[in-house]
């Protein structure tokens, strides 16, 4: 597990240039991709804290709130919110820029959950987080409030949670 890691060491800025393969009939960016570029971004923030093998067990609900546009920069900014017992959430943020301009528009904002794996592939502990400002403490607050929602829905990466489901596993 290893000593506390400030969250702050996970930060990661990625920068992409919106080719035409990455856009649709419309000439703005595939929303598949944007996801894509999310889970890469959000998954190196995650080693970089825990220094592990990761996992992603969930993207929380993804709104593109604004396109980007053939030609246009998409940065990804993705910092880790939290860490409990094997698991850490990562925040990320992504905004589309006007090269020409240098204007920034937020196009989507993701909570993406992963877990750290040893080498034979199972869940391994993962440094607590140091939260230092202000809103680092906040980001670790909410997250923790996301942590107990998720895990009321029940936790497709434990398979199924029907009532049958759970009787058989307890047998
Ligand atoms: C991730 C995986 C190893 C977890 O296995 P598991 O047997 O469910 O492990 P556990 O029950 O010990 O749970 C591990 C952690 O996941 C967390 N977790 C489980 N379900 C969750 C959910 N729906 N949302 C958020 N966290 C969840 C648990 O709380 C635990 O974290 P904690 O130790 O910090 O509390 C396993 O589900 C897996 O391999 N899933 C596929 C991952 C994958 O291939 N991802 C690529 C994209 S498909």
């Amino acid at each position: 597990m290893g000593d506390p890691v400030q969250v702050s060491q996970s930060r990661v800025e990625m920068t992409q240039l919106v080719l035409p393969e990455h856009t649709n009939a419309l000439g703005t960016i595939f929303g598949g991709q944007v996801a894509a570029w999310i889970d890469i971004c959000a998954a190196i923030a995650a080693q970089r804290f825990c220094r592990r093998q990761v996992v992603t067990v969930s993207i929380d609900s993804l709104r593109f709130l604004n396109p980007i546009q053939r030609g246009h920069i998409a940065i990804f900014q993705a910092t880790v919110n939290a860490a409990w017992g094997t698991s850490m959430e990562v925040g990320v943020r992504v905004e589309g820029e006007d090269p020409m301009t240098g204007d920034r528009t937020h196009t989507a904002s993701a909570y993406c959950t992963f877990v750290a794996l040893d080498a034979n592939g199972r869940p391994t502990g993962v440094p607590a987080a140091i939260a230092e400002t202000a809103e680092e403490q906040r980001r670790k607050e909410h997250a923790e409030l996301r942590r107990a929602e998720r895990l009321s829905r029940g936790s497709p990466a434990r398979g199924s949670t029907s009532r049958e489901d759970q009787a058989r596993r307890a047998r």
